[in-house]
């Protein structure tokens, strides 16, 4: 069951200057900052209620989110929703005929997670998330 708006993906060019405006002007509090060397992204989350800001950085130039940054430039890019069961999320998707982008959940900043193709979507990257247990997010 999906449960909650987990985060809101934005793209930037620098997670240190995009923390100037999230962090010092707007005072979210950052939860967790690191670098997903197979994603080629460094990810920051920020703190808003339940829900958070994650901020991608492209660490590379050859990933989906440099990509983005590139001919879109800085913006919104996804909205992840959060769910008790990312795998059985994913095959109702599936069973339902939504382009998928993971064939497969597999281990994200966010917990396990998996992409559904914005073409399926009104044009929204959509995310789902199942936090680990025990885990900070
Ligand atoms: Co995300």
């Amino acid at each position: 069951m999906l449960k909650k708006i987990h985060h809101v993906g934005v793209v930037v060019q620098s997670a240190d200057e995009a923390l100037k405006f999230y962090r010092d002007a707007l005072g979210l509090p950052v939860t967790d900052d690191r670098v997903i060397e197979d994603q080629g992204v460094r990810g920051v989350l920020l703190k808003i209620g339940n829900s958070e800001i994650e901020l991608l950085e492209p660490t590379r130039d050859d990933t989906g989110v440099a990509k983005f940054l590139a001919s879109r430039g800085e913006g919104m890019h996804h909205i992840c929703f959060e769910s008790d069961d990312v795998h059985a999320e994913l095959d109702a998707a599936r069973a339902k005929g939504i382009q998928l982008i993971d064939e497969k959940p597999r281990l994200g900043l966010a917990g396990m997670i998996c992409f559904l193709h914005p073409k399926s979507n009104h044009g929204v990257l959509i995310e789902y998330a199942t936090p680990l247990a025990g885990g900070r997010h």
